[in-house]
């Protein structure tokens, strides 16, 4: 343990990770719904009443995720006013290739030196998988602060003329600094609840470029080289694993769920946030609601959704907020905080 982990200790005061500055980032080209009309048999008016998505962003070719990460990284930083971190967690399932990692890519662009920096992948549940992973590396002392990113570029891996995932998917990168504090002070991360069932991971998955079904050269179909989805089957499973997910949650965190003053589901579809919060007693207008504007960004939709929630003055300091993600896998996770005064850029 290092010094600082004995002096919380030595304080009586629990030793916690906190929520200091949040940064987030979105390339600049916007696609809407009409547009992909022109190209798609779809039309805006499907895609507005079954998913709620009016436009995303999707990056331009030569912009990888790495980019999308170290503009992210480079505002939580400022946002949380440090020039270093003890590590550096990047949630992805698009990194910028297989093998290495983006992570330690964008700790040497963001000039952090020589720390510890991995890729999780976790898929839209990756965001609160680093979460969870960077409190436990800060509760062990291991770090003091940590920067934990989720960045993506799904446009990348869809295929363009499969119109049932072409419409949901969009890039950015959302970015946040947690720092040792205490486990009493607005911002601190609560607690957790973390989950898979890999029974059902041919629901969401690119079939081919990996190892199980390695890329054999001219043959190769190209679309099984991009994302697909049952997205019938998942939604039914998100519902229902996002909704076991924050009552346990709730649960150990001891909130009720008419306390919970905002709620931050992963951002995949409104009628998903709606359902979610019918079956878990929360108002449905206290979930934060952003995916009309950014569509699913994966890793990167909690926190996108966090700073669109705070910079609409709908999550405010002193709110007790409640996040949950679900994503392929299947993985799932969910935590809770009071919200801190805190900066967003
Ligand atoms: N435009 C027009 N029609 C479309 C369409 C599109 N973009 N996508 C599908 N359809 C059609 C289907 O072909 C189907 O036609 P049919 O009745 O003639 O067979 C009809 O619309 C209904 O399709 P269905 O898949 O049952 O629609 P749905 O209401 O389930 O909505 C999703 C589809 C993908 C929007 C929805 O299932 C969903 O949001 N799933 C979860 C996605 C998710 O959470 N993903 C991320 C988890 S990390």
């Amino acid at each position: 343990m290092t010094d600082e982990a004995s002096a919380n200790t030595s304080t009586g005061r629990q030793r916690a990770a906190v929520l200091r500055g949040l940064g987030t980032h979105l390339p600049s080209r916007t696609v809407t719904n009409e547009e992909l009309s022109q190209r798609l048999d779809t039309s805006d008016e499907w895609i507005r009443t079954r998913t709620g998505i009016r436009q995303r962003y999707w990056a331009e070719q030569g912009t990888a995720t790495g980019d999308l990460a170290t503009e992210a990284g480079t505002r939580a930083l400022k946002a949380a006013g440090c020039d270093g971190v003890d590590a550096v967690i990047l949630a992805t399932s698009t990194p910028d290739h297989h093998c290495p990692g983006t992570a330690p890519d964008v700790a040497a662009r963001l000039e952090l030196g020589t720390v510890p920096a991995f890729d999780i992948s976790a898929v839209c549940a990756g965001f609160v998988y680093a979460l969870a992973t960077a409190a436990g590396t800060i509760a062990a002392g291991i770090a003091e602060r940590v920067l934990v990113i989720g960045a993506e570029t799904y446009s990348t891996i869809l295929d363009p003329q499969d119109r049932n995932t072409s419409v949901i998917f969009g890039d950015g990168a959302g970015a946040v600094v947690l720092e040792a504090g205490a486990a009493d002070e607005p911002g601190a991360l609560l607690g957790f609840d973390l989950g898979s069932d890999g029974r059902y991971k041919d629901l969401i998955t690119v079939p081919a470029g990996g190892s199980r079904q390695r890329a054999q050269g001219p043959e190769d179909d190209p679309s099984q080289f991009c994302f697909t989805m049952q997205g019938k089957q998942v939604f039914t499973h998100a519902v229902t694993r996002m909704g076991e997910s924050s009552e346990a949650l709730l649960g150990r965190v001891g909130w009720s769920a008419e306390s919970v003053d905002r709620f931050v589901g992963h951002q995949a579809n409104v009628r998903i946030l709606h359902a979610l919060s019918d079956q878990l007693g929360i108002d449905r207008d206290r979930a934060v609601v952003n995916l009309d504007r950014v569509g699913n960004t994966s890793a990167a939709s909690i926190p996108l959704a966090l700073a669109d929630g705070v910079n609409s003055k709908e999550i405010k300091a002193g709110d007790r907020v409640l996040m949950t993600a679900f994503g392929g896998g299947l993985t799932w996770g969910s935590t809770a905080l009071i919200w801190p005064d805190i900066n967003v850029v």
